[in-house]
C-alpha cells in the first residue's frame, strides 16, 4: 500500500493536475508539490505533512518571467537571478496578487525559488505554471534527501513520487530577504554563504538573528522555529570530538558520535572521509535518518567549519539538538 515511486514527469504531472500534492526530487531536499492555481491542492499539502498553516511555503518556478508573475522584482533581484537562479537561493519579496493567501501564510512577501534538478524543471515545463513546495517530510522530521526517505516519512498518504536519485546538496536552500532593499538578510543559512551573495550584491548581508528560533510565536517566517530538523534520538552538540569525554550520565546508555571527518568505525560515524564540506552537507540528514533507524539511545556531534555550507551545517544540528552545556 502507499505511494507509486516512479521517474516518469508525465505521471508526475497528470497526479499534479488531477489535484494529488507529488513528491519531487530537487538539488536541495525532495519537495511536496502543487500547482500555484490550485488552492484545494496546496491546503492539502498542510493536512498531509501536519503543518500549521502559519508557516509559508515556497513557490518554485521555472525563470525570470515566471518570477516575475508572483513577485515584485528590481535590478537587484535580476542580478541575483542571474547569478544563482536555477539554484538553491530563495528570495523574499513583496508578493502580486496572483499568488493565493494560503501559499504566504497571509502574509504580504512571497518566498520563491528556481530549482536545479532537471527532473523539477520538466515538471515545471510540462505543467506550465509554478509549483508550491515544502519539504516533503512531516512537521519537525529531517528532510528528505533521497526518494526512499519520503517514502518511508509520507509514502502512506501521498499518491506519486517522482524519483531523482539522491539531492545534490542535500540541505535546504538559503533564503534571503530583500523585503527591505537597503538590508538583504539571510533567513535560513543553505548551499549559498554569506560571502557569495554579498559578491553579487556589492554590500554586507545580514545575518539570522538568533532569537527567531527562540521565538516560537515568531511570524516572520515560522519555519525557522529552532526546534525543526530533528531526528528522533536525542542530540548534543559539541564543539570538538577530539577532547571529549562521556560524562557519567551516559555510561549506561547507547552513545553514537558523529564526527565532521574521519572514518565510519563501530559507533562512530564521519560527515565526510576527506574533508569536504558539500560532501558533509550532503551525508547530514541521510546520517541521522540512519541512526534514528540504528536505535541509539543519544547522540553526540561536532560542528563543522563555520565557512559557506558549513555555516547550514551548524545551522542545523543547533536546530536538531542541543549543546551539551546548555
Ligand atoms: O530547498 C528548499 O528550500 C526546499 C525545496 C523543496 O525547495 N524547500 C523547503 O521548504 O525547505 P520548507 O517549507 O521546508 O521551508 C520553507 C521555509 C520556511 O522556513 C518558511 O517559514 C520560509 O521558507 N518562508 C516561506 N515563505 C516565507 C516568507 N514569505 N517570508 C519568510 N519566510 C518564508
Ligand atoms: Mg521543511
Amino acid at each position: 500500500m502507499g505511494a507509486i515511486v516512479g521517474k516518469s514527469s508525465a505521471d508526475a504531472v497528470k497526479f499534479l493536475r488531477e489535484g494529488f500534492p507529488v513528491a519531487l526530487p530537487t538539488e536541495t531536499v525532495y519537495g511536496l508539490a502543487a500547482p500555484l492555481s490550485n488552492i484545494q491542492a496546496i491546503e492539502s499539502i498542510y493536512r498531509l505533512k501536519e503543518r500549521p498553516a502559519n508557516n509559508p511555503l515556497i513557490v518554485h518556478v521555472l525563470d525570470f518571467e515566471q518570477l516575475d508573475h508572483v513577485a515584485y522584482t528590481s535590478p537587484l533581484v535580476k542580478r541575483l537571478v542571474n547569478a544563482f537562479w536555477p539554484g538553491p537561493l530563495t528570495l523574499v519579496l513583496p508578493k502580486k496578487n496572483t499568488v493565493p493567501p494560503q501559499v504566504t501564510a497571509q502574509q504580504a512577501s512571497v518566498a520563491v525559488r528556481a530549482p536545479q534538478a532537471p527532473l523539477f524543471r520538466e515538471v515545471l515545463r510540462l505543467l506550465g505554471e509554478p509549483l508550491v513546495a515544502p519539504s516533503a517530510n512531516k512537521f519537525q522530521q529531517v528532510s528528505p534527501t533521497c526518494a526512499a526517505h519520503v517514502l518511508e516519512g509520507m509514502g502512506d498518504v501521498l499518491q506519486y513520487i517522482l524519483d531523482g536519485g539522491s539531492c545534490k546538496f542535500g540541505l535546504e536552500s538559503t533564503i534571503l530577504s530583500l523585503l527591505d532593499s537597503d538590508r538583504p538578510e539571510i533567513l535560513r543559512y543553505g548551499p549559498i554563504g554569506p560571502k557569495e551573495l554579498e559578491s553579487v550584491l556589492g554590500s554586507p548581508v545580514y545575518l539570522p538573528r538568533k532569537q527567531i528560533w527562540q521565538d516560537a510565536e515568531a511570524k516572520l517566517s515560522p519555519g525557522l522555529f529552532k526546534k525543526h530538523y530533528s531526528p528522533k534520538t536525542p542530540l548534543f552538540l559539541v564543539n570538538s570530538l577530539d577532547s571529549f569525554e562521556l560524562s557519567e550520565r551516559f555510561f549506561n546508555k547507547r552513545c553514537a558520535y558523529i564526527h565532521y571527518r574521519g572514518e565510519n568505525q563501530g559507533a562512530h560515524y564521519a560527515l565526510t572521509t576527506h574533508d569536504d564540506i558539500y560532501e558533509a552537507a550532503n551525508n547530514l540528514y541521510a546520517l541521522l535518518q540512519q541512526l534514528d533507524a540504528e536505535h541509539y539511545d543519544v547522540l553526540f556531534a561536532e560542528l563543522a567549519p563555520s565557512v559557506g555550507i558549513g555555516l547550514a551545517i551548524n545551522d542545523r544540528l543547533q536546530r536538531a539538538g542541543k549543546f551539551l552545556s546548555e
